[in-house]
């Protein structure tokens, strides 16, 4: 048998196919408010207690205890392996499985997701009948392999080549794809003359495209504009192409900025490279990363430009280093990007350099070094000063520590003084790094359940979650789950809780998942929607006390900088809010 089945894929068929009628076609189903109840067809029960769950699509028998989304209820009741089940669902809905590295038509769903699948599509075409767009990139040294590797294209020279496609334009403008004229309502492509490199999610979609023109418009690159789907800040160019490069985990993933960057070390072999498409590195993007490899090459212009991006990058990497994730940072000769460095020194050289990048203990060291004479004690003292709030930002690592010892040497300080953790022993880092972990406390375990649980009926409530980070880092137990859950449904506008249950197949997150999923939900919306809110208010108090508590926590030892004493107060305020959701 051929490749794996792409997990987009699966996602996608779970999105069209229906638990209520899989289940339905094969046992009988009653309506019982929200859901349809049967006798259990696992056990020999006399009154039923097997529920199918149209929101959340999910099945639940509480006489075997067995759950789990159409896919798991095909493996349990028709006895199939998982690949059986994924065939017998797409038979039903008259869809051929597909297999990576095969050629296949995606599915098409409707909505802006195949709108942008279309569109690649027509892309590609474009580019196979357009001679100066091929001219253009066999010039910069693009093979048809790499071409297709990131499925690259070609808007045409025209207005509206796109928007003839279409034959409703609605999804294409939501996804930003085509614009509407207010006065004539006419619809017009925003791709023009372009070279098109599709943006894709971390399952393969095309969320967005970045487009280079050929001609010399003064937008070099465009790029699709924000959309629910698509958030610079969120996603990185060439991380799934660099996933699937190889079955394994990634030793490394390097960061660049630009997408010629990123296709230009491909064609070079150089597979594990994603780019930040001109944006700063964001903490969204460091966790991203750190989910595919636990160490992450900077890349950036050795001028003063690349290197305040390398230290924006490396205060968002602070608080995500650990002994298992470490981060360094290479800077690239003047005049050079990785594009024009590896077509001129080639890959095994580029490697090398790679290699040799700096540490990025020894990249903070030196940058704050440089603020702060070491030869006088004011300079050293000065230097203990720049260093603190980045201590205090990452856990408490290895790393942490011989940076501390690195820091204690150049000072002529004792190691003490660089803070309460800062002696070897292991205590939790100070609470405003977010590393602070709450006891377990059964109020904020409910909510966290409770919260779930109306997420899995009503995904759409993801949306109304704002300063995740807060709840992300508040420490408090399970909480892990529950923003991973915000997030996929953020990512994965219109997915449901079978879904979510499929992405974490295989984890303990499942099987939690599966325990929750039962409990009943209030009957309506607005009481859905009224408990949601009491849920995460709740988590997002706790969450705002654990760091206010922190920061005083801190103020024992140190004083406070203006900007932590400010934040004190911002917190502080918001507690009194009571912020809705
Ligand atoms: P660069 O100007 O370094 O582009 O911008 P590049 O990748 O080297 O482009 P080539 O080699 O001239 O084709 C780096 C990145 O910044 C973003 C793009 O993501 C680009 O790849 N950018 C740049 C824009 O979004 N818009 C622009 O006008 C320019
Ligand atoms: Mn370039």
């Amino acid at each position: 048998m051929s490749g794996r089945i792409p997990q987009s894929f699966i996602q996608d068929l779970l999105s069209r196919a229906d638990i209520v009628e899989v289940v339905g076609s094969r046992i009988e189903l009653k309506r019982a408010g929200r859901e349809f109840k049967a006798l259990s067809p696992f056990t020999n029960e006399k009154s039923p207690s097997f529920y199918v769950s149209p929101a959340k699509q999910f099945y639940h028998c509480f006489s075997s205890g067995k759950s789990g989304n159409a896919i798991g209820f095909l493996m349990e009741y028709d006895r199939l392996s998982f690949v059986e089940a994924v065939e017998e669902l797409a038979g039903r809905l008259g869809i051929e499985v597909p297999r990576e590295g095969g050629q296949f038509e995606r599915l098409v769903l409707e909505g802006p997701l195949d709108a942008l699948a279309a569109a690649q599509r027509f892309f590609s075409d474009q580019l196979r009948k357009h001679q100066p767009a091929i001219d253009y990139l066999k010039k910069r040294g693009v093979g048809g392999e790499t071409a297709k590797t990131f499925g690259i294209g070609f808007a045409p020279d025209s207005w509206d080549a796109l928007a003839h496609f279409f034959d409703d334009p609605a999804h294409a403008i939501e996804a930003g794809l085509l614009r509407k004229k207010e006065e004539t309502g006419r619809v017009f492509d925003v791709f023009r003359n372009r070279v098109m490199f599709p943006i894709r999610d971390t399952r393969g979609r095309v969320i967005a495209f970045g487009g280079r023109t050929l001609a010399d418009d003064p937008a070099k690159y465009l790029n699709s504009p924000e959309t629910a789907l698509f958030h610079k800040g969120r996603n990185l160019f060439g991380l799934f192409e660099a996933k699937q490069s190889r079955k394994s985990a990634l030793p490394h993933l390097i960061v660049v900025e630009g997408y010629m960057d990123t296709v230009m070390l491909a064609q070079h072999g150089i597979r594990e490279v994603v780019a930040t498409l001109g944006t700063a590195t964001t903490r969204e993007h460091l966790t991203l990363l750190f989910k595919s490899t636990s160490k992450v090459v900077f890349c950036f212009d050795g001028d003063r430009a690349g290197r305040s991006a390398a230290w924006r990058a490396l205060e968002q990497a602070l608080p995500e280093i650990d002994e298992k994730r470490e981060c360094v940072f290479m800077f690239l000769p003047d005049g050079h990007d990785p594009d024009t460095l590896v077509q001129e020194i080639g890959a095994e050289a580029f490697g090398k350099l790679i290699e040799q990048a700096q540490p990025l203990s020894a990249f903070l060291i030196g940058e704050l070094g440089k603020q702060a004479n070491l030869g006088t004690l004011d300079g050293r003292a000065k230097l203990a000063g720049l260093a603190m709030p980045h201590l205090a930002k990452m856990k408490d690592s290895p790393l942490r520590s011989l940076l501390i010892d690195e820091l204690a040497r150049l000072t002529r300080l004792r190691r003490e003084e660089f803070g309460p953790a800062a002696s070897g022993i292991s205590e939790p880092a100070p609470a405003f790094t977010s590393q602070r972990r709450l006891p377990a406390e059964p109020g904020a375990v409910r909510a966290i359940k409770r919260a779930l649980q109306l997420l899995l009926e009503r995904p759409d409530l993801a949306d109304r979650v704002g300063e995740i980070e807060l709840l992300a880092e508040s420490g408090m137990p399970g909480i892990g789950m529950l923003v991973e859950a915000i997030e996929f449904f953020h990512e994965n506008q219109a997915a449901h809780g079978g879904q979510l249950h499929e992405y974490w197949r295989g984890t303990p997150k499942a099987a939690a998942l599966e325990r929750i999923g039962p409990l009943t939900p209030p009957l309506d919306d607005v009481g859905i929607e009224r408990e949601f809110a009491d849920a995460i208010t709740h988590l997002r108090q706790k969450a705002l006390k654990a760091r206010i508590q922190g920061l005083l926590d801190e103020a024992q030892v140190r004083t406070l900088s203006k900007a932590e004493t400010a934040e004190i107060e911002h917190l502080t305020r918001q507690l009194s809010n009571r912020p809705a959701v």
